[in-house]
């Protein structure tokens, strides 16, 4: 939701500390605010606007202290104002506080302290905490430590937060509850994040903290403990295997584009996955009684790719949930399991499906981009799916990755229930890997074809994407891609499902995209064929997604996009490709913010 950034120096942390918070943008960027103590004093600022509108008014580069927080927003609790954006400080100027979760007893505290006289000057949950520390600091005599353990312990909520204290030079309190935090080793420096970006730049040395602990850390070292005992716990060093090159948008215009590009390596980079992982992950689904699919947003719809794919190849329904329903819905018990999807492994409503499942005795397992994310250390069996950053706020190569793992364990399901042998499992996989040279194919050839409709057709308010079998939620999915970025209507649907009432909207200002299946796919084909043909009957547009050598089709649709021959099995991917490729190109005549459109953030971290 929101990115914290902390820096402890032996030099002035203001530019590196700005450069931390730029690159946190993605994780919301509606305000952002740095706070740096240096001489008994806490220097604040903040304002609206991204990092680099902020610094140019507020000059936050020019500040000056050898330990520092920063904060980027995206709204929950208040307006977007200057107020309203961290850090928030208690009314002596005591403490200053950047926070990412929810405090639930906000309401309470913040009654509390306006009874004692104290004046708030934002209107968000995390000002409490700041006020709370102040308190506290009154009541244990500046004793920084036992102030900040005994606060924390009356917040109620989840939080990732960090603190300075004009009580605690040069150091940076910090401590997390379902929220992530992370603190980065340098040299003579030391760092914490709400993910790797903060610091990846500076170095690949972390440690992750848990649930109920806190850290001190200065310029020459971190203190790990636990909130209730403050024992010290020994924490392990991760080195992060990502690096700064794979951060960059490498010459794209946008992370979109580029993250759309990446994809013929990023599903290389899935395809080499080990077989034991994903058969691990196979053997958790055949070894439950039922298995349930869950993620949120765009890993729901993959979710719902992978419901098609695990019945057709392993001959096993795993019902699909969208995970913010999961606890209202799924009848979950010891003997069932969960597989959550998750880019972040952040995501509030699929952490909470998870332990959902989990309170109630089930296994889980989960399909992950970020490695040491709350999800991965959350589930039985994570699988980490590699396909590095994704800065762009829409979900584009982490889905194609994610759908890909799902087909690769729908194979290794065939095989344990014994559907088909080693060799036909075999087929698959050969099959599976022409992936990435496929969509290497569809980029370099089609998608100028997608940019031209998108500039033919940038005024039309209105999209239809209709699918059948898989392709139903490939439409989803791509109706999802269109709205988000483009802010135009958009709405997926199974194309059967259409005659049952929606068709009344077409005409003229209802665009239809129909997703053709491949034409081996004899029976799907037919009908999806006869639902765009009752849209063209009815005066609509239809814009077919369809395959080179299908000519069935030719002289049916209004417009056309030939994708590749491909084999059936990868068909449904290309028209995730295609789907992405025109939301993207549409965003940009539209002039979108296409990395961060707005109200999106890129994980969202609340209920
Ligand atoms: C859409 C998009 C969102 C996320 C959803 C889940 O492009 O990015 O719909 O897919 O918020 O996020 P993760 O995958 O981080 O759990």
């Amino acid at each position: 939701m929101c990115g914290i950034a902390g820096m402890v120096a032996s030099s002035n942390v203001a530019q590196k500390l700005y450069r931390s918070i730029a690159a946190l943008e993605y994780r919301g960027y509606d305000s952002c605010g740095m706070a740096v103590q240096e001489n008994g004093h806490i220097d604040v600022r903040k304002n609206v606007g991204t990092v680099e509108k902020v610094n140019q008014g507020e000059r936050l580069t020019d500040m000056k202290g050898l330990a520092g927080i920063a904060h980027t927003r995206w709204a929950t609790h208040g307006g977007v104002t200057r107020e309203n954006a961290h850090p928030h400080m208690d009314s002596q100027g005591r403490v200053a506080v950047v926070h990412n979760g929810i405090i639930s007893n906000y309401h309470q505290l913040r009654e509390r302290f306006q009874n004692a006289g104290v004046v708030f000057l934002s209107e968000t949950d995390s000002e409490v905490i700041a006020h709370l520390l102040g308190e506290c600091l009154d009541k244990y005599e500046d004793d920084m430590e036992t102030a900040f353990v005994s606060a924390l312990r009356e917040l109620e909520g989840n939080f990732s937060l960090a603190v300075i204290s004009t009580k605690a030079s040069g150091q940076i309190y910090c401590a997390k509850r379902e929220s992530p935090l992370i603190i980065g080793l340098g040299d003579d420096a030391n760092y914490i994040g709400s993910d790797f970006n903060a610091f990846i730049e500076f170095t690949r040395q972390a440690i992750i903290m848990d649930d109920g602990e806190f850290a001190v850390v200065t310029h020459q070292g971190y203190v790990v403990k636990e909130l209730l005992s403050r024992n010290v716990v020994n924490k392990e060093v991760t080195e992060i295997e990502w690096d700064m090159e794979m951060s960059r948008r490498g010459g794209y215009p946008h992370y979109m584009l580029k993250e759309i590009y990446d994809q013929p390596a990023t599903t290389l980079s899935t395809l080499s996955i080990p077989r034991e992982k994903l058969a691990e992950l196979a053997r958790l689904i055949h070894e439950s009684r039922q298995c349930f699919l869950g993620g949120v947003g765009t890993t729901y719809y993959i979710a719902a790719m992978g419901q098609y794919l695990f019945s057709q190849i392993a001959g096993c329904y795993l019902p699909a949930i969208s995970t913010d329903e999961f606890p209202h819905l799924a009848q979950v018990g010891p003997e069932d399991a969960l597989i959550a999807i998750s880019q972040s492994g952040e995501t509030y409503d699929t952490l909470t499906a998870v332990r959902f499942a989990k309170e109630r005795g089930a296994r889980t397992g989960a399909i992950v981009n970020v490695m040491g994310s709350s999800l991965v250390r959350t589930v039985d069996v994570p699988i980490l799916q590699g396909s590095g950053p994704e800065i762009c706020v829409i979900s584009t190569k982490a889905a194609m990755s994610q759908a890909t793992i799902l087909l690769l364990t729908a194979v290794e399901l065939g095989v344990m229930r014994g559907r088909f042998g080693e060799e036909e499992a075999l087929g698959y996989r050969d099959e599976i890997g022409n992936l990435s040279d496929v969509l290497s194919e569809a980029l370099n050839e089609r998608a100028g074809f997608l940019h031209t409709a998108a500039s033919r057709h940038q005024k039309m308010k209105n999209w239809l994407y209709l699918g059948r079998g898989i392709y139903y939620p490939a439409a989803l999915e791509n109706a999802l891609k269109m709205k988000e970025v483009t802010y135009i209507h958009a709405e997926g649907m199974s194309a059967g499902f259409l005659k049952h009432g929606t068709i009344s909207l077409i005409d003229e200002n209802m665009y239809t995209i129909v997703l053709m299946p491949h034409p081996d796919e004899k029976e799907l084909h037919a009908l999806t064929r006869s639902s765009a043909e009752e849209v063209r009957a009815r005066g609509g547009f239809v814009l077919g997604f369809r395959f080179e050598g299908d000519e069935d089709v030719e002289g049916l649709f209004s417009e056309e996009i030939v994708l590749p021959r491909v084999s059936p099995l990868l068909a449904p991917f290309l028209h995730l490709l295609a789907g992405q490729l025109l939301a993207y190109f549409l965003a940009v005549q539209l002039k979108r913010d296409v990395d961060r459109p707005r109200s999106l953030a890129k994980s969202v971290t609340v209920a």
